[in-house]
């Protein structure tokens, strides 16, 4: 029985996406290189070292160099956080939150972000999660199952007992490899692979998400 739904954040429930984009963006543009959307898609839900890793293709620099560089993008991602309000909320985000745990359904938060915590208290939503896996609970993060399995284990489901919602093809490869149900949000280009395909939260409801168990 499916008992737990698993959110990652950026994308999913609101746009940060957009703005861990441009933050890597105007630290590519300070240092000349070449950085457009279609690479950023390359980086979406993978962890900052990872994405600076993919953002270099193949240049290579210094250990010190790559903290001073992600202490930066981090900077410019931070300055977009400040002003976050409940507004940020991507359609149709509390309401399908609120519907599963009016349910009974566990909802658990698996973001590879350091600054999830941040996110959740400027949405005003941090009481809608029973668990905050983020990127401070395991090493490995996405595409691998570990963040997967951390927040199903805190929920005490098991890994079928567990859905995971989200927009990245690193989150969905992850969430399919621990076992899970898994529904994408994006293009299918994207998140074909998942279960369950939809532009939004808004689009789907809990009983189309717990069908998916038959
Ligand atoms: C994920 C984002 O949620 O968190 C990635 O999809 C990001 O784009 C990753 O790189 C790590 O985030 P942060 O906030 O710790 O740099
Ligand atoms: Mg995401």
């Amino acid at each position: 029985m499916l008992k737990g739904f698993i959110f990652d954040l950026d994308g999913v429930i609101t746009d940060t996406a957009e703005y861990h984009y441009l933050a890597w963006k105007r630290l590519a543009d300070n240092q000349g290189i070449p950085f457009s959307r279609e690479d950023n898609e390359q980086l979406r839900g993978v962890s900052r070292r990872e994405s600076l890793r993919r953002l270099l293709k193949g240049r290579e620099i210094e250990e010190a160099t790559a903290q001073v560089w992600m202490e930066q993008k981090n900077a410019y991602y931070q300055s977009f956080l400040v002003g976050m309000t409940p507004n940020d909320l991507l359609p149709g985000a509390r309401e399908f939150l609120e519907a599963a745990r009016a349910a009974g359904i566990k909802v658990g938060l698996a973001s590879a972000s350091r600054n999830a915590q941040t996110v959740l208290d400027g949405l005003q939503i941090s009481a809608l999660f029973d668990i905050l896996g983020d990127g401070y609970a395991v090493i490995n993060t996405k595409p691998a199952v570990d963040l997967f399995v951390w927040v199903a284990g805190g929920l005490k489901l098991t890994v079928t007992e567990c859905v995971v919602f989200e927009d990245a093809e690193a989150g969905i490869d992850g969430a399919l490899l621990a076992g899970m149900k898994c529904v994408g949000i994006g293009p299918a280009e994207r998140v074909g692979k998942a279960h369950l395909i939809c532009a939004g939260l808004h689009e789907i409801t809990v009983e189309r998400v717990l069908a998916l168990e038959i």
